[in-house]
């Protein structure tokens, strides 16, 4: 059996309580011989700037490059809000984003039978909801140049970001979107707002091309970002699979979020270009560090066991066992456990450690 790097990457506030979760689900697959997995784990986001004085060493990077796929907690938190901007915790992040080439980021927003009275919307609009947003990751806005404040003649200030985007990196976001889309219900949303930005001109142009040359069994549907966000709440089940630029893909899965309930539910994939086969990936909670309830044991693991889930299906093609890790989430949800975040008002909840356990307890169930 193959065994699978895995390269842990921790971070701060609740990102390595969740990771002790996960690491627990790790260790019970290659413990059942279902799995077998090698795993290191590094510093990275504030706790590696109080270690080494940076948000991501060198070293912490040729182990990521080495891995099979990297699980990252969460990095950040108030202790690091003065840090200059580049070496700030998220600078880890991106810097890990950048130099894996990791352009797509998969967020799916799942609604859980059992929970779906705990969306902001009515059971009826999200029961059975299935959607993948597919968001650029490595172009747009957040990394467009120039992006300063500078200090006028006159003594105050003006501040530029910039949004760009090429063709090469629409066309291959594209292709992401339409090959997951073939993997599912054969429908794609593209996202853009083309009638007052010229990225969202040529996204429309470039999306309306990939899909004429070489997805035209795929069906498509064009939709303005601010329309698609209302259409989140009117009727979520309309999309399968929705791809959009960095900024909006941003907004719209934290959307997508609140219609399942909580943050701590979701996980998600970043996915790099194919090299000699295989794929650099990193495998994270959309959640951040959560510092009003780091340190107590209350987070939410799921978003992080979910993502091992995902590398489980998308990097290691182990789809038994990522249906097995799913299955047991959804029995641990049915059997009533929940951790606060999903607990609803008055209701009991069960800590971190709890709901790591009562999964693995799950799995070995049906094993
Ligand atoms: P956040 O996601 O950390 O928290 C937002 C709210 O959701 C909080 O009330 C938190 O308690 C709750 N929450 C999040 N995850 C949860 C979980 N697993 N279980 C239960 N409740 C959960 O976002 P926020 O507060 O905007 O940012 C906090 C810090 O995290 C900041 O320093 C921010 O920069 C950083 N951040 C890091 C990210 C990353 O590492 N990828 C992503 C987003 C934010
Ligand atoms: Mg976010």
């Amino acid at each position: 059996m193959t065994t699978y790097k895995l390269l842990l990457l921790p971070g701060d506030g609740i990102g390595p309580e969740v990771a002790r979760e996960v690491e627990k689900v790790v260790a019970w697959f290659t413990r059942s011989g279902l799995a077998a997995f090698e795993t290191e784990t590094d510093l990275v986001g504030g706790a590696a700037i109080d270690a080494h004085g940076v948000p991501l060493t060198e070293a912490a990077l040729d182990r990521a490059k080495a891995a099979d796929a990297v699980l990252f907690g969460a990095v950040g938190g108030p202790k690091w809000a003065t840090v200059p901007y580049t070496k700030r915790p998220e600078a880890g992040l991106l810097r890990l984003r950048k130099d894996l080439g990791l352009f797509a980021n998969l967020r799916p927003a799942i609604c859980y039978p059992a929970l779906a009275d705990a969306s902001a919307l009515k059971r009826e609009l999200v029961e059975g909801l299935d959607i993948v947003i597919v968001r650029e990751l490595t172009g747009g806005v957040y990394f467009g140049e120039p992006k300063e404040i500078v200090t006028l003649e006159d003594g105050t200030k003006r501040a530029v970001d910039t949004q760009v985007y090429t063709a090469g990196e629409i066309e291959r976001i594209a292709a992401v979107a339409f090959d997951l889309a073939r993997k599912r219900r054969n429908k794609v949303a593209s996202a853009e707002k083309h009638n007052v930005m010229k990225t969202g001109v040529l996204w429309k142009e470039v999306v309306t091309r990939v899909h004429a040359e070489r997805y035209r069994d795929v069906e498509l549907e064009h939709v303005l970002a601010d329309n698609c966000a209302m259409q989140l709440v009117r009727n979520p089940k309309q999309y399968d699979v929705l791809v959009t630029d960095n900024l909006f893909g941003d907004i719209l899965s934290d959307v997508a979020a609140m219609l399942t309930g909580s943050l701590g539910m979701l996980p998600s994939a970043s996915l790099g270009a194919v090299e000699n086969g295989t794929r650099r990936a990193l495998y994270e909670p959309v959640h951040g560090s959560a510092p009003d309830i780091a340190g107590q044991g209350l987070a939410n693991p799921i978003a992080m066991i979910g993502s091992l889930a995902m590398a489980l299906r998308y990097s290691f093609g182990l789809l038994d066992a990522a249906d097995l890790l799913e299955g047991a989430i959804t029995r641990t949800l049915a059997a009533g456990l929940r951790t606060r975040d999903i607990a609803g008002p008055g209701a009991n909840a069960v800590g971190t450690a709890e709901m790591g356990d009562a999964i693995v307890r799950e799995l070995q169930a049906k094993a």
